[in-house]
């Protein structure tokens, strides 16, 4: 049952045993399909931060069909650029906070207080947790509304499109997007995502940071789930019937390997960043996790929501 395995692998004392969390790093033991890339010209215009897409290791799980699992697709500096964008972009308006509502930031944003040395600064910093982009999701309805979305932005509807592409979904719209930021001690209910209008099309997620155990079940509480490493770059797309399924993160593990301080010099790259911003951002990501969810809200065709 979830419930059982979301307790499992949320322990503290007893530390839960890993060796039945799927590795995607070695998938000699996980029944897998590879997928081959789509290879367009798209991605020589703008990389948005990702290797080329020959390189890319994509799979698809037998036993989930349609989870499909890409091999951290991101340089090193594709890594610092999300990672910026997460923490200074996209924690501030227009986008929607759950701090929002504790009314703590006077004409500030979070990212200004939190990268400074004060006592206001060290509180603030773990409060962050969510934000919404594009239709704001919304916690209590958990209906979307034309009353409530900022637009989308490019260069995250950018990524997600060239992903999409690549894995053969060339209609996928981004709408809507959750930034999830995680701290060591923190954990992510099981759930499905079902406020889409649109549930026939796939859910990008993206993560950053710290690994995560991301646990996955079946479209009932009650069918057992898997448990899966995710990594710092590794992006899970849920589509076809694993698009409905429980899922959830019930523990944050430090990691061992730092792909973000990689040395990726590569003279065709375009994407940029300041390295100002990056000093502060690194302090926050060596104890959090970031997870970028990115979904399609309306049905093809469809203009707005009614
Ligand atoms: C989510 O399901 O909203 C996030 C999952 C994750 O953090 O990997």
């Amino acid at each position: 049952m979830f419930r059982d395995s979301f307790k499992y692998y949320k322990s503290r004392n007893p530390a839960p045993n890993l060796d039945d969390v799927i590795d995607l790093e070695n998938p000699d033991h996980v029944k897998v399909r590879k997928i081959k890339a789509n290879i367009s010209d798209e991605q020589d215009e703008n990389n948005f931060g990702l290797k080329p897409a020959e390189k890319w290791i994509i799979y698809e799980l037998l036993d989930i069909p349609g989870l499909i699992f890409i091999q951290n697709p991101f340089t090193p500096n594709g890594q610092r650029y999300w990672i910026i964008k997460c923490l200074k972009d996209y924690s501030k308006e227009p986008y929607k906070l759950n701090i929002d509502a504790h009314n703590i930031l006077a004409n500030e944003t979070w990212w200004e207080i939190c990268f400074q040395m004060s006592e206001r600064a060290k509180i603030l910093l773990p409060k962050l947790r969510w934000s919404t982009l594009g239709y704001h999701h919304n916690w209590d309805t958990k209906l979307y509304s034309e009353n409530s979305k900022s637009a989308m932005p490019m260069e995250l509807s950018g990524l997600t499109s060239i992903l999409a592409k690549t894995l053969g979904f060339s209609d996928f719209k981004a709408e809507a997007a959750i930034v999830n930021y995680y701290r060591m001690n923190s954990t992510l209910a099981g759930h499905t995502d079902h406020s889409e209008m649109n549930v026939a099309a796939p859910l990008f997620s993206i993560s950053f940071g710290q690994t995560a155990i991301f646990l996955i079940g079946g479209p009932k509480q009650e069918d057992s789930a898997n448990a899966i490493f995710l990594r710092s770059g590794d992006v899970v797309i849920m589509s076809g019937s694993s698009r409905l399924r429980y899922h959830g993160v019930p523990k944050i593990l430090s990691t061992s390997r730092i792909p973000w301080d990689d040395n990726g010099e590569d003279n065709r790259e375009i994407i940029t960043y300041n390295y100002d911003d990056w000093r502060k951002a690194r302090t926050y990501i060596v104890e959090a996790r970031i997870n970028m969810n990115i979904r399609q809200v309306l049905e093809p065709g469809q203009i707005v929501l009614y």
